[in-house]
Parts: C-alpha cells; sequence; structure tokens
C-alpha cells in the first residue's frame, strides 16, 4: 500500500509517498481502507519534533495522522461489533501511533463508530479529533450545564467551530472568540456573541462566564481569569498550564484543568448521533489530494484555518 512516512523530523518536504507492506489486523482491530483523513495541529506539531514525536519514533516508519474515514476490508480476531464493508471514522490510537496517513490503517474496533449514512467521507474524516476534543471539554471536563455562559477560543478553528456546535446543543449561552473575518461563521455556527480578540483584549469585552474552555494557549488561559466567575471552570487544551494559572485559579476559586482527548468509541457514537441528526456539521475549508500532504501541512501551520481541512485518499 502506498504511505506517507516522516524521514525526519523537520519541514513538509520531510515527507515520502512510499510503498510498504499493507498492515495486518490484530486482535481487537479491523483492517480500513481508507477513503479520507484529516489534518490537526498536532500532526504539524509532530511532524517538527514534537508533541508525540518521540513516541512515534519508537515505531518507524514514522506514519502521522489519527483521523479515519474508510470501509472495513478485514476483522481482526474476537472484532463482534463490525462486518466487511462496513463504514467507519474516528480518532484512531490516539496519543499512540494511529498512522492515519496511509491507502490503509489498522484500527481498535474500539476507537471507531458506524459512519452516519448521510454524510460524506470527507465529513467524516473531519468529525473525529476535533469533534472529540470538544465533546470530551465540554461535557466531561467542564460538565457545562444548560443556561451556562461558555467562552470558546478560536471558535473558528478545528476544535472551537465543534464546540460551539456542541456548547448550544447542550444549551448554553455561548460567546466564541476570532477575527473579524470569522465573525459571520461563528454566529452561523449558532453562537449568542462573537468578540474580535484583534480589536480589544478579549478580557476587556467578556465578563462573568461559567465556563472557558481555551484551544489558543500562550498567554490566554491567564488573561481567561479575568472572564471567569468565582466558582467557573477553565479547561486549556494547547498547551497546558502555567503554576501561575492554577494559584491564580485556586485563588480566585476557579477549577482549572488541562486536557489531552483520547480515542474512545462510546464518544465517537455520540459524535455519529449528532452529526446523523444534523445537530453538528463539520465545516472542510479545503480537501487535499495524498500528494499535496506538503499543501496541507503549511496550511494548519497558518493557525488560520477554518473549520477543518481534509486529505482524500
Ligand atoms: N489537548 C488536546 O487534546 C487537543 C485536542 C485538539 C487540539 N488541541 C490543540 O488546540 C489548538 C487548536 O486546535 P484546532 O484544531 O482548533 O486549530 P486550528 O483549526 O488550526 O485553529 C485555527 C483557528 O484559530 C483561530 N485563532 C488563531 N489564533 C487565535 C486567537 N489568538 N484567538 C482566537 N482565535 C484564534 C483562527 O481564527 P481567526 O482566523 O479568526 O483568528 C482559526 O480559525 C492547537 O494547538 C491544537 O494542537 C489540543
Amino acid at each position: 500500500m502506498k504511505a506517507i512516512i516522516l524521514k525526519e523530523a523537520g519541514g513538509p518536504e520531510n515527507f515520502q509517498v512510499v510503498e510498504i507492506p499493507t498492515p495486518e489486523p490484530k486482535a481487537g482491530e479491523v483492517l480500513i481502507k481508507v477513503k479520507a483523513f484529516s489534518i490537526n495541529p498536532v500532526d504539524m506539531k509532530t511532524r517538527k519534533g514534537l508533541a508525540l514525536y518521540n513516541t512515534l519514533k519508537q515505531d518507524e516508519p514514522v506514519i502521522l495522522g489519527w483521523d479515519v474515514a474508510g470501509e472495513v476490508v478485514a476483522l481482526g480476531e474476537g472484532v463482534e461489533n463490525f462486518e466487511l464493508e462496513d463504514c467507519v471514522f474516528g480518532m484512531v490510537n490516539f496519543p499512540g501511533h494511529g498512522k492515519a496517513y496511509a491507502e490503509y490503517v489498522a484500527a481498535p474496533a474500539n476507537h471507531l463508530a458506524d459512519q452516519p449514512d448521510l454524510i460524506t467521507d470527507e465529513a467524516a474524516a473531519a468529525s473525529t479529533l476535533a469533534a472529540l476534543s470538544a465533546w470530551q471539554v465540554l461535557l466531561q471536563q467542564a460538565k457545562v450545564q444548560p443556561g451556562e455562559r461558555v467562552l470558546i477560543h478560536a471558535a473558528a478553528g478545528g476544535v472551537g467551530h465543534f464546540a460551539v456546535q456542541i456548547a448550544k446543543y447542550i444549551g448554553a449561552f455561548v460567546i466564541g472568540t476570532g477575527s473579524s473575518s470569522n465573525y459571520d461563521f461563528i454566529k452561523e455556527l449558532g453562537a449568542d456573541e462573537t468578540i474580535d480578540y484583534t480589536d480589544e483584549p478579549f478580557e476587556d469585552q467578556v465578563k462573568e462566564v461559567d465556563v472557558v474552555f481555551d484551544t489558543v494557549g500562550g498567554d490566554n488561559p491567564l488573561r481567561s481569569l479575568q472572564t471567569l466567575k468565582s466558582g467557573g471552570r477553565i479547561v486549556a487544551i494547547a498547551g497546558g498550564l502555567t503554576d501561575e494559572v492554577k494559584k491564580l485559579a485556586a485563588e480566585k476559586n476557579i477549577t482549572a484543568i488541562s486536557y489531552l482527548v483520547q480515542s474512545n468509541a462510546d464518544d465517537m457514537e455520540q459524535i455519529a448521533e449528532l452529526l446523523e441528526a444534523g445537530t453538528i456539521k463539520p465545516h472542510v475549508s479545503k480537501v487535499y489530494s495524498f500528494n499535496q500532504i506538503a499543501e496541507a501541512h503549511q496550511q494548519i501551520e497558518t493557525s488560520k484555518t477554518r473549520g477543518k481541512i481534509v486529505v482524500v485518499v
């Protein structure tokens, strides 16, 4: 099969399309003929030698990617919840070696869900790591309740655009940050208020929120503490929380959590139901071919991607 390997950590020029043996599904795994996979900032960070690079390097060749949609073409021993020709999607083996940039992927059956009939392969591939992150943070970490005020940073991005839709599904009052070029997009996702973070500091524009979902990192979590009520929660997914943030949060009676998304079939099934019902819709801003992987990485590196970008195989 064809796979995109990363020869060594560095720029997108280090990708190479090669022929390697098709993987055999182990017990509990299915073999997926990949139709599409999506690209995330963690792919780009890992490509540069950061994030999960050292984990992946232990099992060469390094093949990036975790988000797949495709068809089941072989079943490992003991797999009972899928059959041959099923269309499935999921975030596989995160934070391990997903190996999704390939024509075939061997994936644990308990990381996958059935792909809803009504959505395309591109849409399914897009609704994986980013959608799961939003789901797990809002429901399981922040435990957002109906009527709560939720501030979602980078609301136009891969995670943020799912987070706005999922927070509205929960029944929250949603405030999203983005640049003015994304104002209409964030409103169309369902946000009640949109804040242009390039105009003036967001912490001067919003107060008294119950929950902050930080997908930006840097000094954003620290600044976000100014927007939270006593008793509020902040969940940060882009780079952890400093001791300063943890200390100030404790002084202000704010729960501060740093979170890493986990592969999980039950959560994927919840995402599938929301997609099926049309409650959430992925926005795929660009589709690339297998040979355009370098261009896809250049795009994700801009930090300006609207919604998701996807590669079709
Ligand atoms: N820990 C975890 O489990 C986990 C899971 C998923 C993602 N992440 C991390 O979370 C971060 C976001 O991921 P993503 O997939 O959503 O990224 P993304 O799709 O690349 O985000 C791009 C969006 O970010 C917006 N943006 C950039 N700077 C901003 C700022 N200062 N304030 C508000 N919006 C800003 C841009 O909107 P404008 O053009 O309007 O500025 C753009 O639409 C990444 O660092 C990623 O690695 C972590």
